[in-house]
């Protein structure tokens, strides 16, 4: 099982020192992912948990002010870099187009992109969500090789789960899971939004799923140590 911790914008330094030791005694025979700020990649260089980042600029090194290359990620030992995020997709008005580009700038660098989609809520009224998914994922690995589509992970995230509480029934994540594998069928798609230490057991019900990735919980050691406690059992 992979287990994908997303921190978002959080921690300051203060907060970051004591929690990253936290993190790095927990056991567990999950594989962890830890996408913490890009600010504290270089500081994680001795984790146990691979390192993940949470965006990648959509070229090369060079004049883009603020971005953070591939190339640079590679250099501070990132293995990961979860690209598509909803978040960004919504506040920084990333295309699809411009996330297949970022996916291939960490193949480039050998970094696995981990590949959220999702649905909003008024597209799974309306019954589109598998719509919504399908056209996400294909315009996001437009153009790549078989080998480099392989490499990359899904992390299926309805919009309207992450951060409300809310999660689909186990029969709906695997649907929609099963639409990805239709796609992709030998790479690994994790579930992301609301998953928690007390929804860990219903979601262990989905058969197909790979792993989850985890936002608000991956800030709480305690509760992420009940979550994959839970997870192995
Ligand atoms: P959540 O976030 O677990 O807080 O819902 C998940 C995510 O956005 O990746």
């Amino acid at each position: 099982m992979i287990v994908a911790l997303n921190n978002k914008c959080n921690l300051t330094k203060e907060e970051f020192i004591p929690y990253q030791k936290e993190l790095e005694e927990i056991k567990t025979s999950a594989k962890l992912i830890w996408c913490a700020s890009n600010i504290y990649l270089g500081m994680m260089n001795n984790s146990n948990l691979a390192i993940g980042a949470q965006n990648v600029n959509s070229k090369n090194s060079g004049a883009y002010t603020g971005e953070i290359s591939a190339e640079q990620l590679k250099s501070l030992n990132v293995k990961y870099c979860i690209v598509g995020h909803s978040e960004r997709r919504e506040y920084q008005h990333e295309s699809n187009e411009e996330i297949n580009n970022k996916i291939k700038q960490l193949l480039k660098e050998d970094i696995i992109p981990i590949l959220c989609v999702g649905e909003q809520k008024k597209d799974r009224d309306n019954h589109q969500e598998e719509q919504i998914i399908t056209t996400e994922v294909l315009e996001a690995i437009k153009d790549l090789s078989e080998e480099e589509k392989n490499k990359i992970i899904i992390a299926y995230e309805p919009i309207w789960a992450i951060g409300t509480g809310l999660i689909p029934t186990t029969e709906e994540i695997t649907k929609i899971i099963d639409v990805i594998k239709n796609l992709l069928p030998s790479n690994k798609v994790l579930y992301g939004g609301s998953a928690n230490e007390n929804n860990v057991e219903e979601l262990k019900k989905v058969s197909n799923i790979d792993g989850y990735l985890l936002g608000g919980i991956s800030l709480k050691p305690e509760k992420l140590k009940i979550f994959l406690k839970k997870l192995e059992k």
